[in-house]
């Protein structure tokens, strides 16, 4: 008898085409996610966390996380964010139960160690026991048991942390295309208009893949063609980083030429020239940046969205929940020097987006139409071909260029 030598180390085998094709177990398989979790989320890569703004004060912090990992992000100095794993180095409980606040120390409910705001570990409860009897041995050092660290960098208020010493300064990691269009988004100071979360039943990845897909956004949205908000006819591109993992996707709408396309021809299911809206003050909007582009979806690998949608400003981050689940965190926001009128229009213009959102919702739950028919099929795979094979900046959004971005960037991380 022969002995067949299996490869534990990689939990799914790569389709011999490469990138133009993805293997329906990328969304299924639980020890893929786990890989992830470890070589990707805590591996050598930039993990966005929160903005600045959000922590003003010293002391502030706001609950977070790193893939499926909790974390804090803290101001812990005037001019300085520590980021540590929101888990007691007792015995592993959740330390800060609150979403954010203000603290001078951090201290675990269940026996009361506390932490300072770097997550040094400072007092252990009844650490020499009652009277002399009990309590931890004369030789534990509390310096032996702070909270677990990571390195944290910011760009324009955009607050990272990794896991890794390996990781390369946080601009190098961004690259120069993605540091030019945030430093074009948050060139000014911002205010927060709200913030909120939904949940959706599918693989993390099916909604990066969904915010890196051009191709779809005139196709799936109704309201986006209808109105013509955002068609495959205005001028506009796909602009990818290094690798491909990052992207911009952008359009012009005073650019939309219409005419010979298959918009004026008929039969697209997202074109409806039979609607029309009673109160048009949702689509009132000004121009926001003098490039002229009204649309413009950031993706930073591998889970922040920075989103322009007119003058609907937004980011986003995609927090995996299991295989087959995942959480969107959308913080809105405006500038500082708007006008009433312009920060109205801005909240009335985020009726397209979030869970509920006249543009957002179709892709709150076309992952989960993915999900489910994949079911537990672990041979097929989907087919990404549209503008080719290649990983490359196209000027034409008719393309899935920037999904295969995400999956070089993807394999690259995890060696598959
Ligand atoms: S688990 Fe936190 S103090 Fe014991
Ligand atoms: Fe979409």
């Amino acid at each position: 008898m022969t002995a067949s030598i299996e490869n534990t180390t990689t939990p799914i085998q790569w389709p011999v085409e490469g990138v133009s094709r993805v293997p329906y177990a990328a969304y299924t398989n639980e020890a893929l996610y786990a890989l992830e979790q470890e070589k990707l989320f805590r591996g050598a890569i930039w993990n966005f966390i929160g903005l600045d703004i959000e922590v003003p004060n010293v002391g502030d912090f706001k609950t977070s996380s790193v893939g499926d990992t909790p974390v804090v992000l803290v101001r812990s100095a005037p001019e300085k964010f520590s980021a540590f794993v929101n888990r007691c180095a007792h015995r592993g409980a959740t330390l800060c139960i609150d979403k954010e606040g203000n603290r001078e120390r951090f201290t675990c409910v269940y026996h009361n160690w506390s932490y300072d705001l770097e997550g040094n570990l400072k007092t252990v409860a009844f650490q020499k026991g009652v009277r002399g009897i009990g309590g931890l041995p004369a030789d534990f050092k509390t310096c032996d048991h702070n909270l677990r660290q990571l390195r944290v960098e910011s760009f324009h208020g955009l607050v990272f942390a990794t896991f890794s010493p390996e990781t390369p300064p946080l601009q190098t990691f961004l690259g120069p295309k993605m540091c030019a269009h945030m430093a074009r988004i948050f060139s000014r100071k911002i205010k927060i208009l709200g913030t909120y979360s939904q949940y959706m039943h599918n693989n993390w990845k099916l909604y990066m893949e969904n915010v890196k897909d051009s191709y779809h956004a005139s196709l799936l949205h109704l309201f986006f063609a209808t109105f013509k908000l955002n068609r495959l006819s205005m001028q506009g591109g796909l602009v990818l980083e290094g690798d491909g993992g990052h992207h911009i996707s952008f359009s012009k709408m005073a650019t939309d030429v219409g005419g010979g396309t298959e918009y004026e021809s008929g039969g697209l299911r997202a074109q409806s020239d039979d609607f029309a809206l009673r109160d048009g003050r949702i689509l009132k909007s000004w121009p926001e940046f003098e490039d002229g582009v009204t649309h413009a979806i950031q993706g930073i690998f591998p889970n922040l969205i920075v989103q322009q949608i007119q003058n609907s400003l937004a980011v986003r981050l995609l927090v995996p929940r299991g295989v087959g689940e995942c959480e969107l965190f959308w913080i809105l926001f405006g500038y500082e020097d708007d006008t009433a009128e312009q920060t109205e229009t801005r909240v009335s213009l985020s009726n397209l987006i979030g869970p509920a959102g006249l543009v957002s919702m179709e892709d709150g739950i076309i992952g989960n139409f993915i999900q489910r028919a994949i079911g537990s099929d672990t041979d097929g795979k989907t087919v990404l071909e549209m503008g080719g094979r290649a990983v490359e900046s196209q000027e034409s959004r008719v393309s899935e260029a920037s999904v295969r971005g995400f999956w070089q960037e993807y394999r690259k991380h995890l060696q598959l």
